[in-house]
């Protein structure tokens, strides 16, 4: 359903596993930047009314999902840490069209998020499938269906919108892009990583 071309490195899981605080953090500052997108696209694009709405939901489950992450942090008698750069997210961000049309760039926001929500749903599933705490597994098979009706919504809405945009070719540029730099990662101690 989700397209990827490659699944995540096996070795993720063994590093994931062995630095779960970190991945905490970092996964607890991905929903934020969820939140903090969906809000983006309400603000550049407030005359879409039904995609408002839609956008608004999102950006309230994001925070939800931050305050979720937040609690199991203070749980595991932790301190949320400080931001950190999401390589992955800046590389797929390069590919966003820029100095193109604003309805151009409109549509490609969208596949851009949608682009997160698929690898972070792929990611959660690793997660949820491998972790061997319960609690921890059972979390993240939640989040996991959460972000894959986000993808749902995005890709919805960029076909939605699309007007004379080929969206499916676009979003098979979107995953041909990915799978070049995915194969990078599944070596570092994030959520992306
Ligand atoms: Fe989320
Ligand atoms: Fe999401």
């Amino acid at each position: 359903m989700l397209g990827l071309k490659l699944p995540t490195d096996p070795r993720w899981v063994n590093i994931v596993e062995s630095n779960i605080d970190e991945i905490l953090t970092d996964h607890a500052w991905c929903e934020q930047k969820a939140a903090t997108n969906a809000i983006t696209l309400i603000i550049q694009n407030p005359e879409r009314t039904e995609m408002v709405d839609a956008l608004l939901e999102i950006a309230k489950e994001e925070l939800e999902h931050f305050g979720q992450v937040h609690e199991l942090i203070k749980e595991r008698g932790n301190i949320l840490g400080r931001e950190g750069v999401d390589d992955y997210v800046s590389k797929l961000y390069k590919f966003m069209s820029k100095g193109k049309s604003r309805h151009e760039s409109f549509i490609d926001r969208l596949l851009f998020s949608a682009m997160i929500e698929a690898r972070s749903c792929e990611r959660f599933k690793v997660l949820s499938e491998n972790l061997p705490n319960n609690a921890l597994a059972k979390f993240y098979r939640d989040l996991m269906e959460s972000e894959a009706g986000h993808y749902t919504i995005f890709i919805g809405f960029a076909r939605k919108y699309a007007e004379n945009i080929d969206v499916d070719k676009r979003w098979q540029a979107w995953l041909d892009y990915e799978a070049e730099i995915i194969v990078n990662y599944g070596t570092n101690n994030a959520i992306h990583g």
